[in-house]
């Protein structure tokens, strides 16, 4: 054995006591660390012959980055949908990375880490409260991933209504998908599964400051298909203003019209934790897949996300992604293997954090964490439309706020320059309704009404500098 190597195996308590004491450090730190660093070019290091062990290697790390590693994790860091890590996620992805499983069969000779996901997918079906026996449900890295997967069934299934395999021949000739407000995460799927981003047929919104789809417009652009199936992605929280499909509607298009059924819902998932929020979701369980992001409002650590396909779909799900040419493993339909079911072939016990936050707090503590971030938008929002200087853009419809400088729109980007630079609270720019906007998501489960005092302080400050 390399003569570190067998060093660091003597110094292994030391080392990971050593990483823990970091590790808290920099949890307990957390509401004062900074939530933007200026990035400058960095120059890099280079590769030693003789590596200098663990424990130099940490402190080399600290001293290069520790100062502006940000607080991306801590309670004011409400840009994109950045969820944060429960206690109990933490200690899940630890172990999954000191177990380092690879999470593959569910019976026969290997480990039990599959079962485990199947478990932690069944949990989540019941904090969504979507039928358990329904969904298939995988683990990937995150709901870019996850539409990439359910739409590649999707793409599956809508050439076995031609009597072709795609997964086999490759696409031909354009299949139809139609949308209102796909997530960018959608439309880059598109474009990975040779659908093509710009053969996505665009459906309206409805009228007064919506971004759900128009059913009216909606079906419209069905007739003009002519009974040609077609695959439809709505939303189940839109990024700027959480908006939701009419999920009971569609399920009633569906007795009419032969679509296959996506719903993004990588954070409007978890209004099913809100029983004041619940109905939102009304009739979401029609749905044939379904995106879930973990890493956002679940609050386990990146990259963390789970694909719901129904189960009916079974065998266009393994004719998409079937490992064959591979005999040594098996016959997948008589032996279940997630490498069969999803994109990667080797893959760690992504599930283990989820399982582990699922086990502890429960769905009382879920519906606390998602309360609790709803109440904070509302907050929020409310200064927002007492304060002359802002103007809110839309109705808190969830957890987001999007906002913008009264009268002054066109300075909206500079003043969020501003205030991301004071290094307090984080937010990030978007464009709704033609406007330079602010967006602030609230997923993290730290979050106070403090947190939401401080930031509007800082929203103060920053007002002063524009
Ligand atoms: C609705 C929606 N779908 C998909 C994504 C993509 O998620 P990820 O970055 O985890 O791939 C996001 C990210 O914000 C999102 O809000």
């Amino acid at each position: 054995m390399n003569e570190i190597l067998k060093g660091d195996l003597n110094d292994l308590e030391l080392i990971l006591n050593q990483v823990k004491a970091e590790g808290l450090e920099f949890l307990n730190g957390i509401n004062d660390r900074r939530t933007s660093t200026d990035i400058q070019p960095m120059e890099y290091s280079d590769l030693e012959v003789q590596g200098s062990g663990t424990l130099a290697a940490l402190a080399a790390f600290k001293s290069r980055f520790d100062d502006i590693i940000v607080a991306s994790t801590g309670p004011r860091y409400w840009g994109f949908v950045t969820g944060g890590s429960t206690p109990a996620a933490i200690a899940g992805d630890w172990l999954a990375t000191v177990y380092d499983q690879n999470t593959q069969t569910v019976k026969g000779q290997g480990d039990i880490s599959a079962n485990i996901e199947l478990e932690t997918v069944r949990l989540l079906l019941q904090l969504l409260r979507l039928p358990e026996d329904a969904y298939l449900g995988g683990f990937v890295t995150g709901a870019t991933m996850s539409n990439f997967s359910c739409l590649a069934v999707a793409r599956q299934w809508l050439g076995a209504q031609q009597g072709e395999d795609i997964a086999k021949t490759g696409v031909s000739g354009t299949l139809k998908v139609l949308s209102a407000m796909p997530h960018s995460s959608a439309v880059k799927s598109l474009a990975l599964l040779g659908l093509g981003s710009q053969n996505l047929i665009k459906v309206k919104v409805m009228p007064g400051n919506r971004e759900a789809m128009d059913l009216n417009d909606l079906e419209q652009q069905i007739l003009e298909l002519k009974g040609a199936p077609f695959i439809l992605i709505s939303s189940a929280g839109t990024v700027n203003t959480v908006d939701f499909d009419d999920f009971e509607a569609i399920s009633k298009l569906r007795e009419r019209y032969h679509f296959w059924w996506h719903i993004d819902a990588a954070f409007g998932a978890f209004a099913a934790c809100a029983p004041a929020y619940a109905h939102l979701l009304k009739g979401w369980e029609q749905a044939d897949s379904i995106t879930v992001d973990c890493h956002k409002w679940l609050n386990v650590p990146y990259e963390n996300a789970f694909f719901l396909v129904k189960k009916e779909h079974r065998l266009l799900q393994m004719a998409c992604f079937q490992n064959s040419n591979a005999p040594y493993l098996g016959d997948p339909l008589d032996n279940f293997n997630y490498l069969n079911f999803l994109p990667e072939n080797s893959r760690r016990l992504k599930a283990l954090p989820a399982w582990f936050s699922l086990k502890a707090y429960g769905a009382k503590g879920y519906q606390d964490i998602v309360e609790g971030c709803i109440a904070r938008a509302k907050e929020l929002a409310e200064f927002i439309e007492k304060e002359d200087a802002f103007e809110l853009l839309a109705p808190v419809r969830l957890n987001t706020v999007c906002f913008t400088l009264k009268g002054a729109g066109d300075k909206a980007f500079e003043f969020l320059r501003i205030l991301n630079d004071q290094g307090v609270v984080f937010m990030t720019p978007t464009v709704y309704g033609g406007k330079h906007a602010i967006r602030a998501a609230f997923v993290n489960w730290r979050t106070t009404e403090k947190d939401v005092l401080v930031a509007i302080e800082e929203l103060n400050q920053a007002l002063k500098k524009i």
